[in-house]
């Protein structure tokens, strides 16, 4: 049986209520110490000076990059996210405020601007996204930086007519089994993000979060009408070349030294 719980979630925190916030930091995939610290160490690096996250979540970086001795402020739609942060070492120095990253403009200007682990793609229509990078360049001093981290679409995996790229599949022996798969519409951009995840008992959980690609040069020209220019695009946070065969990016761009 598929069904959801009711878990007396609070739908402002939109695709990360208090369920999801809950289990967000099992270590595994992202929040293992090796990834966060390429992160942090990038982060640092570009750092000179206050930085922000927007969708900054539970703190998995901004925890760790303020316990260096950054100066971080974070956005965050979900309250159940971020009432995470403050519990974690460094994160009771991260200074955040709740709403959007698309219109919440905090006081002060920043050294970076950072969005990472494939935030952008949370939102769903090409203006937010462009609002996205007006509202990261309006954070920024002259010579700031935007850093963005997303995945790119698999749809090289699409044959014609069809719409499903599959990700992962463990079998539903005793522990229990989990199937996750992306739907895309090219047309649109959108897509979403299938996890089917089954107890041992047999009982399933579906959850469905939609999202939107973009390409790098379609980045790359919201930047530019954001008035940022592009500095550097790396195939991960080892700062490897970005080709062809990439399947993600790190890009970076800077606003421009003259106001
Ligand atoms: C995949 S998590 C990433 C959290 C954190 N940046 C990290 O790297 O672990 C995505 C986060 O983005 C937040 N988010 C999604 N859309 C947002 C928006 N428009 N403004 C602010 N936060 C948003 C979600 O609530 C969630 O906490």
């Amino acid at each position: 049986m598929i069904g959801s719980a009711n878990t007396g979630d609070d739908p402002a925190d939109g695709w990360f209520p208090e369920s999801v916030a809950a289990g967000y930091d099992s270590p595994g995939g992202a929040n293992v110490p090796e990834v966060v610290t390429s992160v942090v160490d990038v982060l640092e690096d570009l750092a000179d000076g206050p930085v922000l996250e927007f969708a900054v979540g539970t703190g998995r970086i901004a925890a760790p990059l303020a316990g260096r001795g950054v100066p971080v402020s974070g956005i965050e739609l979900s309250r159940a996210m971020a009432a995470r942060l403050a519990s974690k070492p460094g994160g009771a120095a991260v200074k955040v405020t709740i709403g959007d990253m698309t219109t919440t403009r905090l006081a002060g200007l920043f050294s970076l601007v950072y969005l990472v682990y494939n935030t952008i793609s949370n939102v769903t229509t090409q203006d937010g996204q462009v609002d996205v990078f007006r509202n990261a360049a309006a954070h920024l001093r002259p010579g700031g930086l935007f850093l963005v981290e997303v995945g790119l679409p698999d749809l090289r995996r699409l044959p014609p007519g069809q719409d499903i790229v599959p990700f992962a599949m463990t079998p539903g022996a005793a522990d229990g089994g989990y199937v996750g798969f992306d739907q895309y519409d090219i047309v649109t951009q959108r897509f979403t993000s299938n996890h089917v995840t089954v107890s041992p008992d047999g009982v399933g959980r579906f959850r469905r979060i939609p999202f939107r690609y973009a390409w790098p040069a379609e980045m790359d020209l919201m930047a530019r009408i954001a008035g940022l220019k592009l500095k550097h695009r790396w195939a991960d946070w080892d700062r490897s070349e970005f080709t062809a065969e990439s399947t993600k990016h790190v890009s970076i761009w800077e606003a421009g030294l003259s106001t």
